[in-house]
């Protein structure tokens, strides 16, 4: 990776790392907007991610020259911000919708790295944090408002637009081994590229 990170995998591994960190961080607005509806299932799952979110730092510690600590780094708000705020929810049902989609993503994610990736030390931490993330299907399914369909199947459709057309579209099959990806992921700028012309002849086609 031209970059500042010696591999994709110090690169692949930082952006879990975050994207954890941003879904404990986006558990404990939730906990404190809905104290008494917090159950202990959820409690459960808030300890798992600040669990999940120390043992990737600790791989990172060790492994790898640089560490970025920004949020702005996560999953969440480099990939997804530009079509959804994830955090922007004010419901306890939507959090289960929000968290089921990341989690599935995230299980899907760490899937793909034990196929393609490198660091055998990072595969072996990934493996015990697929396990947890399991048990949080349960626990999110739980609160979510069978009414709330519609935006379930809206943040569904964008994850599925973003992981199965958009990024392969740019950066080829085999994303998280793209130097170009890491690059773009860990600039200022917006990681996803609309391509100009396309947009503005379909806008003009309406
Ligand atoms: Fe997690
Ligand atoms: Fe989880």
């Amino acid at each position: 990776v031209a970059i500042f990170f010696n591999t994709p995998d110090d690169a692949f591994l930082n952006s879990a790392y975050l994207s954890e960190l941003w879904a404990v961080k986006d558990l404990i607005r939730i906990k404190n907007l809905f104290p008494k509806n917090w159950s202990t299932d959820r409690e459960q799952q808030l300890n798992d991610e600040v669990r999940h979110a120390r043992l990737l730092l600790n791989e990172l510690k060790k492994n790898s020259k640089v560490i970025v600590e920004d949020l702005a780094f996560s999953m969440q708000e480099k990939i997804y911000r530009k079509y959804i705020n994830l955090s922007s929810y004010n419901t306890m049902s939507s959090s289960g919708i929000v968290h089921n989609m990341t989690e599935a993503r995230a299980l899907w994610i760490y899937k793909t790295y034990l196929k393609v990736g490198n660091n055998q030390e990072y595969k072996d931490c990934i493996v015990g944090i697929i396990e947890d993330e399991k048990k949080h299907f349960i626990y999110n399914t739980d609160v979510i408002d069978q009414q709330d369909s519609f935006f379930k199947t809206a943040i569904n459709s964008i994850d599925k637009a973003i992981f199965r057309t958009i990024l392969p579209m740019q950066f080829g099959r085999v994303i998280f081994n793209s130097d170009n990806f890491w690059k773009k992921y860990y600039t200022d700028m917006p990681l996803i590229e609309i391509n100009r012309k396309i947009s503005l002849n379909s806008e003009s086609g309406a």
